[in-house]
């Protein structure tokens, strides 16, 4: 795969005024999403582990979502790519009740205090996962940056309709359930990095839920 530059300015204009293209979605099948998804790396996984759900990446790189949308018509994998800027079309992309999990993996750091506004987790979008996941469903995240991470533990804890499966105010400790791991996921292993997790559900309890 090609390399690519790191981060893309979610503020940036270019991304305004436009909207992602319509999800047709197959019915009657659990669908997970993966916010940032790059290469899509986990969601294939996902998609080998659990061929009959459908499985779903936001990116807001042009080309990472060319080159997943290709890779999943060539392997026929359950995976589609939406093009788009997560925080401003998730709600119109997913209806209330209708994600079985909703996935943010290492999402960028934006480090310095002026860019945090350009992290993607904030109080709107987790309103907006949280309208979308069915009752049940999950909200997982996955940093190996500690003060995004904290950030996002303090926006998740703020959502009433999320319960954190780990307790209030508690990063989960359990490792990653879901049998699939992201690109960056990898690196993080191979360099020993720490990672820090949260797992959130809405009410009631979804069947076949990975996380007990
Ligand atoms: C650090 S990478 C992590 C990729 C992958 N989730 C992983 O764990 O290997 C973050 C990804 O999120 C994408 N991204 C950043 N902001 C986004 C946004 N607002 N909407 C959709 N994608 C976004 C970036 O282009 C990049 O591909």
């Amino acid at each position: 795969m090609a390399r690519h530059r790191q981060h893309v300015n979610p503020l940036k204009m270019a991304y305004f005024g436009r909207t992602a293209e319509p999800l047709a979605l197959p019915p009657g099948r659990a669908i997970e999403v993966e916010l940032g998804c790059a290469d899509a790396q986990f969601l294939f996984q996902r998609a080998a582990a659990d061929p009959d759900r459908s499985y779903v990446g936001l990116e807001i790189r042009a080309d990472l979502a060319g080159e997943v949308a290709d890779r999943a018509r060539r392997l026929g994998a359950p995976v589609q790519v939406v093009f788009c800027h997560a925080n401003l079309d998730y709600a119109q992309l997913f209806a209330p009740a209708t994600v079985a999990r909703a996935f943010v993996n290492f999402p960028d750091p934006w480090f310095k205090r002026r860019h945090r506004k350009r992290r993607v987790v904030d109080a709107a979008l987790a309103a907006d996962i949280a309208a979308s996941l069915v009752p049940g469903g999950e909200l997982f995240f996955q940093s190996d940056v500690w003060d995004a991470a904290l950030d996002a533990l303090a926006v998740l804890e703020a959502e009433p309709r999320l319960t954190n499966r780990a307790g209030p105010w508690s990063f989960w400790k359990r490792g990653n359930p879901y049998g699939a791991t992201s690109r960056r996921e990898d690196g993080c292993a191979e360099e020993g990095a720490p990672v820090w997790r949260l797992l959130y559900a809405t009410g009631g309890r979804a069947p076949g839920s990975g996380a007990a």
